[in-house]
């Protein structure tokens, strides 16, 4: 695929949208997915290693669907079919994850949209909407009446208490993510056990993870056997009371897909309230710092990966919020690629194999200054939202 083929593909919008920046960054992207396509083969990339190199998922884990995802995505920018037969040559991975308990998660969201539901959005298939509704499904037994939340994580096995306290009961912010993969369902088979539950989780997200200051919390945990609400509490974050920025993007997007699937007021409203906070803890930085309590003065790691889905979020909110508001998030928006342009882009480093640099993906636990597939996925999808592309597999 030689660049000129790629050139054709953005405009979606009129012409007013468009800058040619944002058009040139595309196209280095997707010419990096053409080589990462090989380099790769059938492996999906986990968390970046020193040089710029990928290591790779082994077995099933939340981020196998992000290089898929690009893939899809640029499977619609190009037309190329090598990149939907990369995809589809991934199907047994997924469906080895519907028939293990211990990988289906709420995580099911990630992985199916951006794998089953894409590969069916994108061809008809009608084996990938099965899988898609099967893991919609699985997605659903998560759902916990007492509390009227979507458990995030499992507890692992009969000896590991620790595990299970910590597990049993908690709701976190990524999980918002993965209501998308209901709606979908809800949509295509008119089952109205998918839209309810979403719409539940979605609400015991507003009630418990946003404090008065629309700061937000990363996990909320609740008495699992009674529902009883106990307490915020971080997990990926510095604190239990600050504020983890990829935990702030997740729901920013996740609010703002939200709304955009069901015109729910209080949607839109926690969505803008919840950029606004990211905007004015971002200071002067060009990409956040890994979490909005720390100072953003060079001292601490910053994350990519937020900076890309935030701008995602706040794009696809130019398109849904009233024009004066608008222009707002589509500035923001814009602050954020140009900032992720400036400091984190790879698509120019030769031997790099993905696209962004600094994404923080657990620093509590040591992992910081990578490069991520989840900040990859997303800087495409803002990429293309800066476009004026709009239709994605969420
Ligand atoms: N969903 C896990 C993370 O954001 O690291």
């Amino acid at each position: 695929m030689t660049r000129s083929q790629h050139t054709t593909y953005f405009l979606s919008d009129g012409p007013a949208l468009h800058r040619p920046a944002y058009q040139s960054a595309l196209e280095r992207c997707l010419d990096r997915l053409v080589g990462l396509r090989s380099i790769a083969g059938l492996r999906n990339p986990k968390i970046g290693q020193p040089g710029h190199r990928w290591s790779y998922c082994d077995g099933p884990d939340w981020v196998m669907g992000f290089l898929p995802g690009q893939l899809w995505l640029a499977s619609q920018l190009t037309g190329d079919p090598a990149f939907a037969t990369a995809c589809r040559a991934r199907r047994p991975q997924f469906r080895a994850v519907l028939d293990s308990r211990r990988a289906r998660d709420h995580d099911l969201g990630f992985m199916f949209s951006l794998s089953a539901v894409a590969e069916f959005l994108s061809t008809g298939d009608g084996v990938a909407r099965a899988m898609g509704i099967e893991a919609a499904r699985a997605l659903i037994g998560r759902f916990r009446e007492e509390g009227q939340y979507l458990q995030a994580w499992n507890p692992v096995g009969p000896h590991d208490r620790a595990q299970a306290r910590f597990a049993n009961g908690r709701m976190i912010a990524d999980t918002i993510q993965n209501l998308a993969l209901l709606h979908w369902a809800h949509r295509e088979t008119g089952v109205s056990d998918f839209r309810e539950v979403a719409d539940l989780h979605e609400d015991s997200s507003l009630r418990h993870l946003i404090r008065a200051d629309d700061t937000t919390f990363h996990t909320f945990l609740f008495d699992p056997s009674t529902g009883e609400p106990l307490r915020g509490e971080t997990h990926q974050g510095y604190a239990d009371d600050s504020c983890w920025a990829r935990g702030q993007a997740w729901l920013i997007h996740g609010f703002a897909n939200c709304y955009r699937l069901t015109g729910r007021a209080a949607s839109l409203d926690a969505a803008c309230r919840l950029a606004a906070k990211a905007e004015a803890l971002m200071g002067d930085a060009a990409v956040p710092v890994w979490d909005y309590a720390l100072p953003a003065d060079g001292s601490h790691p910053v994350d990519s990966s937020a900076a890309a889905i935030t701008a995602a979020g706040v794009l696809m909110l130019a398109d849904l919020a009233p024009k004066p508001e608008a222009a707002r998030w589509r500035s923001f928006g814009h602050r954020l690629l140009d900032g992720l342009l400036a400091t984190c882009d790879l698509t120019q480093t030769p031997g790099a194999e993905g696209l962004l640099a600094h994404g923080a993906g657990h620093v509590p636990a040591g992992r910081s200054d990578a490069m991520l597939p989840y900040g990859d996925y997303y800087f495409i999808e803002a990429l293309m939202r800066a476009q004026g592309h709009r239709d994605f597999f969420w």
